[in-house]
């Protein structure tokens, strides 16, 4: 997992240099290349492997999900959002570049992450990158991402128009399980996976998503700065509408366990180290606790 780490972190940083106007490039590299978990690029690239794609082919699209996911670090970071003074450890993007080159990083990114998956994927034919191209719009935007950080703002302090339940579950896949579908989707795109295949990567994305974002929310009350890189506790300051606050700490491990087991399940065919990898650090590290 290493290597594949320092490999897409070697092409983050091509697909990126720092041209005039420097001051938006150097916000835009800032996030990007602090020490994240690279989880995105990396599941996204397993399943295409798993599917019998090339590494090389989804390189382009893997960075392109990771810049996606930077962006939504930038943008949730702002004062007028979750107002986070740090981020992968260090002071987050606004408070280094300021609130106006903050939000025009987080564009920016979200625009060239587009780009770059046409300008750079040479093998993929048209009909895979317009495909790859539909997924990220409609993932990334209000039928997404966006739709799912609009619910978390609006629903912070209980302000509630649904049951807290449908609203929790919607805010989760949305904010959060919708990167990893997008992941595991492009990655089966670009291995010209069958319907069958792209479903169970979807339904495996979709559950490791929500499992994700409860784990989030779990190491928000129980981790440490020095572990997460960011400010914990902030959910509960906040009045954040989570499976933490909704069900309670040990619910909340159980629903994340009972998500786990899922995941293990729809993957457990493929045989992949690097899955397992991922399933069993989440997972022991929840149990620990
Ligand atoms: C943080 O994602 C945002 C959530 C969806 C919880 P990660 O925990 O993957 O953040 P990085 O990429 O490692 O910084
Ligand atoms: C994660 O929500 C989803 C996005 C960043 C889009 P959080 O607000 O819980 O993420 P962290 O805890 O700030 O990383
Ligand atoms: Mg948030
Ligand atoms: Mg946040
Ligand atoms: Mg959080």
């Amino acid at each position: 997992m290493k290597n594949l780490i320092n490999k897409i972190n070697e092409n983050l940083d091509k697909f990126l240099p720092v041209v005039y106007p420097e001051d938006i490039f150097k916000a835009m590299k800032y996030t990007l290349m602090l020490p994240g978990k690279r989880l995105r690029p990396i599941m996204c690239i397993e399943t295409s492997r798993l599917l019998g794609g090339s590494e090389d082919d989804v390189m382009p699209s893997a960075c392109a999900i990771e810049m996606l996911h930077v962006q939504s670090l930038i943008h949730d970071d702002l004062p007028c959002m979750d107002n986070d003074d740090f981020r992968r450890g260090k002071p987050s993007n606004h408070k280094v570049f300021g609130e106006a080159n903050s939000v025009l990083a987080g564009d920016a990114l979200l625009t060239m992450a587009p780009q770059i998956i046409i300008e750079n994927s040479k093998n993929l034919s048209d009909t895979q990158i317009v495909k790859i191209i539909h997924e990220y719009t409609k993932f990334a935007g209000a039928y997404g991402l966006i739709a799912g950080q609009v619910v978390d703002i609006e629903s912070e302090g209980g302000k509630l128009v649904k049951s807290a339940e449908k609203t929790l579950e919607f805010i989760h896949l949305n904010k959060t399980a919708v990167l990893f579908r997008l992941a595991v989707r492009i990655g089966a795109i670009s291995a010209n996976a069958s319907e069958d295949e792209l479903k169970t990567f979807d339904e495996f994305g979709k559950k490791f998503g929500l499992a994700f974002q409860i784990y989030d929310d779990i190491m928000d009350e129980i981790s440490s700065f020095e572990e997460l890189g960011k400010t914990i506790g902030k959910d509960k300051i906040s009045g954040k509408l989570t499976y933490v606050s909704l069900y309670g700490l040990d619910n909340a491990k159980q629903k994340f366990n009972s998500l786990l087991d899922d995941c293990y399940d729809i993957i457990e065919k493929y045989n992949s180290l690097i899955f397992n990898e991922i399933l069993d650090k989440l997972r022991n590290r929840i149990n620990e606790a």
